[in-house]
């Protein structure tokens, strides 16, 4: 089985993003030299989520500098009516010849309601099944009405102008749905909804593991998933390299932001005074913030080429989560992906801070190394295939022999 790799798009951007001194002022023109690198290095597509620029519009406005990328868009079910929402994807996938995907969000209890939207959350994994089920229905063309617990559609009238959109009969392919969930309900809505069941990475056998579960509760509705992870990403030549880089993300990390992390990520009655991890290692990092400082870059591997160290999507150093980062040589984090997709993953969706910078840097080390199932021929940024790497050892060596020649 082939991989697919996806890039971020999605403000903000800066070498550290999680700090305000590492975070740059980005706007319209950066979000669209990064949209036309993440196409022309040949990603399949890149997640856009929820937060900062609304994602529609988002697509929309990077359509004319992109030609062949997807647009996973992440959508809150609910705040856009159904039918409504049907005529704004039918509209960019015509526009961009059929190039988006929806990200299906939940959503947490903490953030809806300041939306507007107040459905709690076991109850709301009802509604977003009708709300996407009514979805697709319109969305192919059906105009018959929608009539369940929480989407009441009413039958379209015949339109006195057929609106000018060709085949306007035929129902068009359907948007793919991707998202995520890992409660019960969660994973009874991926079951039966989902094309893409998304999760944030762990080892990958754990991974694998969790995987198998929910494609298990699929089958049993007779219907099949594909599977795909979210990962941070620092690659370089040589593992040396990877880890200084880590390293340096460490270091410009303030142990405000690690602790906010902490306590973000523990379970309910526990508090950063008291929590005890039955991990040791993740014991001795928790004591280090606790005594004000922040252990070294290899103290937050949990597997080899697995990191949680600081990023913008969480600095997990309770357990693997958001911000669980891949880091090492080209060679060896193609090994990791191998064994990723040995264990079920298909698609992964990557980022690297600065953004265009390390999408380059990933298309340039890790794509010859992977076998790419992005329906298109991915071009080489470089011309020879390099299959490895040589150490910064090796590098250094021949440097002074080349000196002494
Ligand atoms: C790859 C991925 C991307 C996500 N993107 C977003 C996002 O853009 N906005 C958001 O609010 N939540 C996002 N989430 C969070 C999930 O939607 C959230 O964890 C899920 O809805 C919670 O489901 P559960 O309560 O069933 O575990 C993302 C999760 C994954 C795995």
């Amino acid at each position: 089985m082939a991989v697919k790799i996806l890039w971020y798009l999605t403000a903000p951007d800066g070498p550290v993003p999680w700090e305000a001194d590492g975070r740059w002022n980005t706007g319209f023109e950066h979000l669209q030299q990064l949209a036309g690198t993440i196409d022309k290095l040949g990603y399949y597509g890149a997640l856009l989520a929820t937060g900062v620029d609304e994602v529609h519009t988002l697509t929309a406005a990077m359509l004319a500098t992109t030609k062949r990328m997807k647009f996973v868009a992440a959508v809150h079910p609910g705040l856009i009516a159904p039918a409504k929402l049907a005529q704004i994807a039918q509209t960019i996938d015509r526009f961009s010849n059929g190039r988006l995907i929806y990200n299906v969000i939940n959503g947490n209890d903490g953030v809806l309601p300041s939306l507007g939207f107040h459905i709690k959350h076991d109850e709301r994994y009802l509604f977003s099944y009708e709300y996407w089920d009514a979805f697709r229905k319109v969305y192919a063309g059906d105009s018959s009405g929608y009539d369940g617990q929480y989407i009441k559609i009413a039958p379209k009238p015949s339109p006195l102008l057929t609106p000018n959109r060709g085949q306007q009969n035929q129902p068009l392919p359907n948007i793919p749905l991707w998202g995520a969930g890992t409660s019960a309900p969660g994973v009874e809505q991926a079951a039966k909804l989902l094309d893409v069941y998304l999760s944030f990475a762990d080892k990958p056998h754990l991974l694998g593991e969790k995987f198998k579960r929910v494609g298990a509760e699929a089958e049993k509705k007779g219907r099949k998933l594909t599977f795909g992870t979210r990962l941070q990403i620092i690659v370089r030549e040589t593992e040396e390299e990877a880890w200084e880089y880590a390293q340096y993300l460490v270091d410009r990390t303030s142990v405000q932001y690690a602790k906010d992390c902490i306590i973000r990520q523990l379970p309910p009655g526990e508090t950063f005074e008291t929590f005890k991890s039955d991990n040791p290692q993740v014991q001795k990092n928790i004591e280090a913030v606790r005594a004000g400082y922040l252990p070294k870059a290899k103290d937050y591997e949990i597997y080899p080429n697995i990191w949680t160290g600081p990023a913008l999507h969480g600095f997990n150093i309770v357990a693997p989560l958001s911000g669980t980062t891949l880091v090492g040589s080209a060679k060896n984090v193609a090994a990791r992906i191998k064994e990723f997709e040995a264990h079920g993953t298909h698609a992964f969706i990557l980022s690297g801070w600065p953004l265009i910078e390390e999408a380059q840097r990933v298309a340039d080390l890790l794509f010859p190394l992977l076998d790419l199932d992005h329906g298109f021929e991915v071009p080489l940024l470089s011309p020879v295939r390099r299959a490895s790497y040589p150490t910064r050892g090796e590098r250094n060596q021949s440097l002074d022999q080349q000196e002494a020649a």
